[in-house]
């Protein structure tokens, strides 16, 4: 069965009242076409067009070759939108999906369940329709008396009675794409507001006498459409709570899903617990048995097993098993911690990788920098990689031991087992084995603490 699917993403988005197209707002962190994307990648459809007009650029720059584009120059509907793929989709046969692409939560299973209905019945078009205890702002789905589907009346368009019906349109139809096309070239702009309403067809299908079937789906959070900033925070709200079910059906503690908030792409292993405050953004991946905040930002970052992070930040970073990270540590891109590695409190590092069981304790830099494994690295020691106008490697071997308040001034190299003593400023090589001191030799003067306080005060008191 050959199955093609349009993308209706030419709309300004005005009623959002942004600098950024409506279709790219995100909802859980991505935007909602790509959202209405990903559920089409799930049902394996042939081609995939998106109509753009508004933000035609940034829409594909977004998408890239996940579609194919048409450009709607003005915005005369929904109907003359799906007009515009007439050129490319014409001669094909089969079913065509046409999407709205402000309607990022529809289901991939009901999407599965209207394709079964709509071959089962032999339709012309199947309807996603929707009960829902607010109407407003949908077009009304009108039925005659035997309870079929009869046709879509725009909001502005409907009588106070039709005002009245809580089944609405979700936007998501499946069409016999011969059909559409034929229907398409029947629609008038006959209508409150001069528009080309795709919601038309289903009216001239049925004059045709096709069956057209109505999927009443049991979830209402599926039909959400944004048009404005409040269909935003709903679509937000929603979605983040199919997320959050979704990880606790999977074996995953939250503490107070309230305070959780989890991208719709990351993925998070059994018995990992999720502490209030946690943010998980991105691409991230944790493993089992993790814990993680409270107060945690982690974006495109992957974890390993029982690993735990508090108060912390982690973007783009590695994290392998049983690690710990925090309280405070912020892991920036490029920091690829290995196994048992422990980074404390006010611990920043950039793009340096520290092997298995190495200590970065507290209050230190590590940037741009390889540390090898089981690497003490004491309080307060800082990689110098910035010379003002270029960044230098720091390299540290297995075993060395860093003491507190180090400079490592690199490019520099520390060798394996080398002990480097507090407080030095280290510019030159340190062979493996060797222990290297840079630091003043302290000179005291017996008694002279009163000597000076006395001089001080004397001075003071002129
Ligand atoms: C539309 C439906 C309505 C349904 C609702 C579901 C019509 C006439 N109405 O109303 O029955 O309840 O969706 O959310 O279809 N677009 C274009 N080109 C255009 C006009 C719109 O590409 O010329 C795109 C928009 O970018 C948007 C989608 O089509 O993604 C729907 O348009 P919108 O103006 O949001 O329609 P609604 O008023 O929400
Ligand atoms: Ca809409």
């Amino acid at each position: 069965m050959q199955i093609n699917s349009i993308i209706l993403a030419a709309g300004l988005g005005k009623r959002m009242k942004s600098k950024l197209y409506k279709m790219l707002h995100p909802v859980c962190g991505k935007p909602m076409v790509g959202h209405v994307l990903d559920l089409l990648d799930g049902i394996e459809t042939n081609r995939k067009v998106a109509i753009v007009g508004n933000g035609a650029d940034e829409i594909k720059a977004y998408l890239g070759d996940r579609a194919e584009y048409v450009f709607q120059a003005e915005q005369l509907g929904t109907g003359h939108a799906v007009l515009q793929a007439k050129p490319l989709l014409e001669h094909e046969q089969g079913m065509t999906i046409v999407i709205c692409g402000d309607t990022p939560l529809v289901k991939e299973e009901t999407l599965k369940e209207m394709i079964r209905l709509h071959l089962e019945q032999q339709a012309a078009a199947t309807i996603l329709t929707a009960t829902m205890a607010d109407p407003s702002g949908y077009g009304r789905i009108t039925r005659d008396d035997q309870g079929a589907v009869a046709g879509i009346v725009e909001q502005k368009d409907c009588s106070e009675a039709q005002l009245l019906i809580q089944e609405i349109n979700a936007g998501t139809y499946l069409f016999d794409n011969q059909k559409l096309f034929q229907a398409l070239n029947q629609v008038t702009n006959n209508n409150a507001q001069k528009e080309y309403y795709l919601t038309d067809v289903i009216g001239i299908l049925k004059a045709e006498g096709e069956t057209v079937m109505g999927y009443n789906t049991s979830d209402p959070a599926e039909a959400v459409g944004i048009n404005d900033r409040i269909g935003l925070a709903e679509a937000e709200k929603l979605m983040r709570e199919r997320i959050l079910r979704h990880h606790m059906l999977n074996g995953v503690t939250i503490l107070d899903p309230e305070q959780t908030y989890i991208g719709s792409d990351v993925e998070i292993g059994q018995d990992t617990v999720l502490l209030p405050g946690t943010v998980l953004k991105g691409t991230t991946k944790i493993g089992e048995d993790c814990v993680i905040g409270p107060y945690s930002e982690i974006e495109h970052s992957i974890l390993g097993e029982g690993v735990t992070v508090r108060q912390s930040v982690l973007q783009e970073a590695e994290v392998g098993n049983h690690s710990h990270v925090g309280p405070f540590a912020y892991l920036r891109p490029g920091a690829k911690l290995g196994e048992e590695v422990k980074v404390g409190d006010f611990v920043e590092i950039k793009n340096a990788t520290l092997g298995d069981q190495t200590k970065v304790s507290h209050l230190s830099y590590v940037g741009d920098a390889v540390i090898g494994k089981n690497v003490n690295i004491g309080c307060g020691a800082i990689t110098v990689n910035y010379d003002g106008l270029k960044k230098h490697l720091t390299e540290v071997e297995d075993e060395a031991f860093i003491g507190s308040n180090v400079n490592l001034i690199a490019p520099v190299k520390v060798g394996k087992g080398a002990y480097v003593v507090a407080g030095s400023t280290i510019t030159l090589p340190v062979e493996e084995g060797d222990l290297a001191i840079a630091r003043e030799r302290q000179v005291n003067k017996s008694g002279y603490a009163d000597k000076l306080r006395s001089r001080i005060q004397a001075r003071n008191s002129k």
